[in-house]
C-alpha cells in the first residue's frame, strides 16, 4: 500500500476517515501486539487530521482496578492516570459510551492535562470478548471540533482494530 499525498486527500471528513481507516487496517495486517496497534492508530490518525492536538489511548490497568493509565499517544504531555468516573475519559470508561464534548470548560470534572485542549471526543475500546481495554481520546484546540461523524468513524475503527 502507499500513502496518498496530503494535497490529494479528500476534503470531506467522512471520506478522509474512510481512507485512513483502510490505510490503518492495511498497515496492521498480521500485527497482533496491542501496543503496536495502538501506537500505529495514534500516529496515523494524528497525521491524517492536523487539527488533532492530542490523539491516543488510556488503557485499563490490570494492576489497579478502576483506573486508566496512559498508553501510546501523539501530542503534548498527558496525565498518567485517570480513575474511572473522572473527567471525560474516566466517564467513558465507566459507562462504555462515547462522549463528544464541545467545550471542555463546561464538562464537570474535566481533567486539564493541557489547557490548550478545548474540545474532545472519547471512544471506548473493547476487545473481541467485549471487555473494555481502554479509551481512545482525541482533543482539539478549537471548541466544537468534533461531531457524530468523528464519533461514528472512530467507533468503527476501534471495533475493527481491537475487537478482533
Ligand atoms: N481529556 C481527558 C484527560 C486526558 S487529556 O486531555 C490527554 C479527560 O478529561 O478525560
Amino acid at each position: 500500500m502507499s500513502y496518498v499525498a496530503r494535497d490529494d486527500r479528500p476534503a470531506d471528513k467522512a471520506a478522509r476517515y474512510a481512507e485512513v481507516h483502510d490505510e490503518i487496517l492495511a498497515v496492521l495486517d498480521g500485527e497482533t501486539n496491542r501496543v503496536a496497534r495502538m501506537a500505529t492508530v495514534g500516529s496515523m490518525l494524528a497525521d491524517a487530521f492536523p487539527q488533532f492536538f492530542w490523539t491516543g489511548f488510556y488503557v485499563v490497568d490490570p494492576a489497579r482496578p478502576g483506573e486508566l493509565v496512559v498508553g501510546p499517544y501523539q501530542g503534548t504531555l498527558g496525565c498518567l492516570r485517570i480513575p474511572f468516573g473522572r473527567g471525560v475519559c474516566g466517564t467513558v470508561a465507566a459507562t462504555g459510551k462515547t462522549r463528544i464534548v464541545e467545550d471542555v470548560a463546561a464538562f464537570p470534572g474535566h481533567i486539564a492535562c493541557d489547557s490548550r485542549s478545548r474540545s474532545e471526543v472519547v471512544v471506548p475500546v473493547f476487545d473481541a470478548a467485549g471487555d473494555l481495554i481502554g479509551v481512545l481520546d482525541v482533543d482539539a484546540t478549537d471548541v466544537a471540533a468534533f461531531d457524530t461523524v468523528d464519533a461514528e468513524a472512530l467507533e468503527r475503527l476501534m471495533m475493527q482494530v481491537f475487537a478482533v
